[in-house]
């Protein structure tokens, strides 16, 4: 009995410990594909407050803040998502499944983001009403694949 315990006891361990380096083996990724994200967001802010007239339109800010956008774009890729790396199976991922059932849909939507951030690089270089008329699309493709392929947060 005792001997049963030690093991199950033993057992239980070794799970925890798998898991915990399941966990490890995807922080890298997790870690860089939010920073790509979160990126992506702080340029997006910029571009967001000249829309709503909340900050003063700066043809050269716009511009640099869409081709970092576009830069992040083309280094977009399954290498930030490994296999695995999903929501509930990796820490502080909400990666929905569904990104690796249909990946080429997911990748779809990474070159469309690439062909939004291309267009939108000449509009917010442009003039106010250019950048306001490209937010829709910019904006439209982020959402585009978080609505599928995103568990949103609490
Ligand atoms: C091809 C799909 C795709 C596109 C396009 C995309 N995202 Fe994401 N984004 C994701 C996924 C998937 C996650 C969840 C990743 C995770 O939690 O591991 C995410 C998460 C985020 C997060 C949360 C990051 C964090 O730290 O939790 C932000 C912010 C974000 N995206 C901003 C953007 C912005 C801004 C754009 C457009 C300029 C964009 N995303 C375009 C797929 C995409």
């Amino acid at each position: 009995m005792r001997f049963m315990l030690m093991v199950a006891a033993a057992s239980a361990v070794c799970a925890t410990v798998a898991i915990a380096e399941e966990e490890d083996h995807f922080a890298d990724a997790v870690e860089t594909r939010h920073g790509l994200m979160l990126q992506m967001a702080t340029e997006m802010g910029k571009v967001g407050a000249m829309s709503k007239d909340e900050a003063p339109y700066d043809a050269a800010v716009a511009s640099k803040a869409a081709a970092n956008i576009a830069a992040i774009a083309s280094v977009l890729s399954m290498d930030q998502f490994p296999a695995g790396s999903e929501y509930q199976k990796a820490t502080d991922s909400f990666a929905l499944p569904a990104i690796w059932t249909a990946q080429d849909d997911f990748l779809k939507k990474v070159a469309d983001l690439n062909t939004a951030a291309a267009t939108f690089q000449t509009a917010a270089g442009t003039d106010l009403d250019s950048l306001k008329a490209g937010m829709a699309g910019i904006g439209g493709a982020c959402a585009a694949c978080h609505k599928v392929y995103r568990q949103p947060e609490e």
